[in-house]
């Protein structure tokens, strides 16, 4: 039986720019066992470096799960059926949809879980995601591995901007009035998390796309 989730998320540790931060909401066993299940969904839909449509590589190396992946290349930025590789995504993990469940407060679930790998020297450029169809959905966001320096903004370019390091477990629900903030991530802090035995990043981004 499929149970109805709650419309009504728990109270969030704090609340930047109307996005709700839950600081350690996975503890570290539930970071493990997250690892476990994406060194199982990388096996399935390997790690690719995308390029902006100007040709420019990003440093972040990506892969989704779910109906839909996120895609940037050439050709623009976008969701795809498939994987570069020509096959289709997997599926999202039970265990990542209970993270969307309990906290998004929407009773729809995501299309795409976009997995994004931060080496020591990636970053991610401040960006609206402004793929999707349903700008009443939010973005729920999870953390994994080294401290992030995380900045968010305003639905439009420029202005005040406020910072928050995103550390292994903290999840982090841009919504409302946060849902077309600019945001990105300007360094990583190396070797500040032993979770990945090689080090660096994980972000997960869940996004409900049509
Ligand atoms: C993104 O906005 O695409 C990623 C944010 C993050 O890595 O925390
Ligand atoms: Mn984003």
């Amino acid at each position: 039986m499929t149970e109805t989730p709650p419309l009504t998320p728990p109270p969030p540790t704090t609340t930047l720019r109307g996005a709700r931060f839950y600081e350690g909401y996975l503890d570290p066993a539930a970071q493990q066992a997250l690892v476990v299940t994406l060194r199982g969904l990388v096996a399935a839909a390997p790690l690719f470096s995308p390029v902006t449509p100007s040709g420019k590589p990003m440093s972040v190396r990506m892969t989704s799960a779910g109906r839909f992946g996120w895609i940037a290349d050439r050709t623009g930025y976008r969701y795809g059926p498939t994987h570069p590789n020509g096959q289709p995504w997997p599926a999202i993990p039970e265990s990542i949809l209970n993270i969307w469940r309990a906290l998004s407060g929407s009773p729809r679930e995501p299309g795409c879980c976009l997995i994004n790998f931060y080496g020591a020297e990636a970053r991610m450029g401040l960006h609206q995601d402004r793929d999707e169809a349903d700008f009443t959905q939010p973005v729920v966001s999870v953390s994994l591995g080294d401290d992030a320096l995380f900045r968010i903004g305003n639905a439009t370019r420029g202005g005040s901007t406020q910072s928050l390091w995103l550390r292994s477990g903290d999840v982090l629900v841009m919504g409302e009035t946060a849902r077309l903030c600019y945001h990105g991530v300007d360094r990583i802090a190396p070797g500040t998390s032993t979770l990945l035995a090689q080090g660096g990043r994980i972000n997960l981004t869940l996004r409900v796309v049509d």
